[in-house]
């Protein structure tokens, strides 16, 4: 029995050392952890339960039947993030360049599918040279099955990816149809076709860094939602992410213990909106000084600044917020601002997170640009995704709520449940010396009367009373107290049950 019992540990030592030492050692060398330093700094100490370690490839071909490093390139399994289950893979690059072979492949679907059965969480760490070269089609059988598990756990369970080194050519598709994409700094790529593709077809000179690094997803393409300095600030920011997360798309939002006083008064932000209207303001401060402890998770921090996503609490639960920010094209919608949106409504509509939304959009972004990028069909993402998502629906206007932006940005219309409104709100189609040009167009050499007629407007319009006669705004409530309003709201709302109309699917403007 003692000789079994040394055997196990001697080849559990083994699959523990990956590709080997010094290819560890390289690991290290290029400021990177191993797959399982990694898993470690990720899951509650010792918490980590291993599936799958003694597997090997099965490939006969190009001499691949001498070594046969256990594992397969991927470290699988489950365990749980401050208190809570999560199922996890981490490619090794140490082993064969972490690239996925037909049974890597099925160590990640199986880790899947047991996430899915057991409705947690999956993270994948991704470290690859991409599809295994020896295994051929079998290798991309693999990719298959994967994307496949992707696509149905999408909306059931989160998942989350994390480049943590190379992911490129098909192998992309697999994070890019996860709900988070996570980079580091300097040492993670991704992309289609690499530098020297590029080269050949287009004549384009361009380092695989800036074709598809950290800075160019978060800030150009999109394609990731947060860049970090190294693996242990992203792990470290991956954990606070899973905080705010519910398991699955049936269990709702976590609920933690809190020690905010929902009914806290914020008097500062009774001057929050600057007296002229034509002055910028950081909306963050009205959402840190909304959040239980002032926790703000934000999602997309380096893209379309102009709108502001992320997660905060209120009583201890996870609420979704979306927020126009004047200081970046004085709130405009644009393109980027409305896909960035609608994808985090659509991602807390799924796992029945509330949408807290705070208003302050003069409108969307004029120009060739954007009519020939196609806003039309961008913006309406936004406006669909509102009006389809039926969790709790919180929105406060707190400046300007003009035109068409006005409706899209969770509007009474589109079904919110609490649309209240700060004493400074201006809802109405556009702004004073807009509507004025436009009205009283032969009018526009006598400044006197312009101007008389634009006061006429401002007294008329600049204000919420208008929509509050309508009961488009249900209550306008002072800049001080937004916190236990909104707190209050949604607490009301936690039964909310919503019966919407038979379809296989829906056919949002993509
Ligand atoms: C098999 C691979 C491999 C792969 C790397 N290795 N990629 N083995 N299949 N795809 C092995 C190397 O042979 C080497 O083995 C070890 O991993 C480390 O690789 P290095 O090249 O020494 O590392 P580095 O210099 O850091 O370069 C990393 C790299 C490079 C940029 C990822 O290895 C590379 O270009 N690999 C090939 C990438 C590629 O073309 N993959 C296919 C993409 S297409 P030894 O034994 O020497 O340590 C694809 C399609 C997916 O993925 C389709 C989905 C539908």
């Amino acid at each position: 029995m003692k000789d079994i019992l040394q055997e196990l540990e001697t080849r559990r030592a083994e699959a523990r050392l990956g590709g080997g030492q010094k290819r560890i050692d390289g690991q290290h060398a290029k400021g990177k952890l191993t797959a399982r330093e990694r898993i470690e700094l990720l899951l509650d100490e010792g918490s980590f339960e291993e599936f799958d370690m003694f597997v090997t490839h099965r490939c006969t071909d190009f001499g691949m039947e001498e070594s046969k490093p256990y594992g397969d390139g991927v470290v699988t399994g489950w365990g749980t993030v401050n208190g809570r289950q999560v199922y996890v893979f981490a490619q090794d690059f140490t082993v064969l360049g972490g690239s996925l072979s037909a049974t890597h492949a099925m160590k990640i679907v199986k880790i899947m599918d047991m996430a899915m059965q057991n409705g947690a969480p999956v993270i994948g760490i991704k470290d690859s040279g991409g599809a295994r070269i020896q295994e051929g089609v079998d290798s991309l059988a693999g990719y298959g099955d994967v994307f496949d598990r992707n696509i149905q756990a999408s909306g059931v369970i989160p998942q989350i990816s994390v480049i943590m080194g190379p992911c490129a050519g098909g192998a992309v598709y697999s994070p890019a149809m996860t709900d988070f994409i996570f980079m580091v700094k300097d040492s993670s790529y991704m992309f289609v076709t690499g530098p020297d593709v590029v080269k050949t077809v287009t004549n384009e000179q361009v380092t695989a860094e800036e074709l598809g690094g950290a800075t160019t997803h978060t800030r150009k393409s999109s394609v990731a939602d947060a860049a970090f300095e190294n693996d242990v600030e992203a792990l470290a920011e991956i954990r606070r992410l899973v905080d705010f997360l519910p398991a699955n798309n049936r269990e709702g939002v976590p609920v933690r213990p809190f020690f905010d006083d929902p009914k806290r008064v914020e008097p500062s932000l009774d001057t929050l909106v600057p007296e002229n209207p034509n002055m910028p303001y950081d909306m963050k401060e009205l959402i840190l000084k909304v959040a239980d402890e002032g926790d703000f998770y934000e999602i997309q921090e380096d893209f379309a600044k102009n709108i502001i996503t992320g997660f905060i609490r209120l009583e201890g639960r996870t609420v979704g917020v979306v927020a126009n920010q004047p200081m970046v094209l004085a709130g405009c919608l644009d393109i980027d601002s409305a896909r960035k949106a609608a994808r985090f409504v659509r991602f807390c509509d799924a796992f029945e997170i509330p949408l807290l939304t705070f208003v302050d959009v003069p409108g969307f972004l004029p120009g060739t640009k954007q009519e020939y990028d196609g806003i039309i069909k961008h913006g309406a993402k936004l406006l669909f995704a509102y009006g389809q998502a039926t969790v709790p629906k919180v929105t406060v206007i707190t400046r300007k709520a003009y035109g068409g932006a006005y409706v899209v940005m969770a509007s009474k219309h589109l079904r919110g449940d609490f649309n209240y409104a700060w004493p400074t709100s201006e809802v109405a189609v556009m702004g004073a010396k807009g509507a004025v040009e436009i009205l009283y167009r032969s009018e526009l050499d006598d400044p006197e009367k312009i101007e008389r007629r634009t006061r006429d407007y401002e007294d008329r319009f600049a204000n919420p009373f208008v929509a509050a006669e309508r009961g488009f705004i249900d209550e306008v409530i002072q800049p001080r107290s937004t916190r236990m309003r909104v707190a209050r709201a949604f607490a009301s709302l936690r039964k909310k049950k919503v019966e919407t109309p038979w379809k296989k699917h829906d056919n949002i403007p993509l």
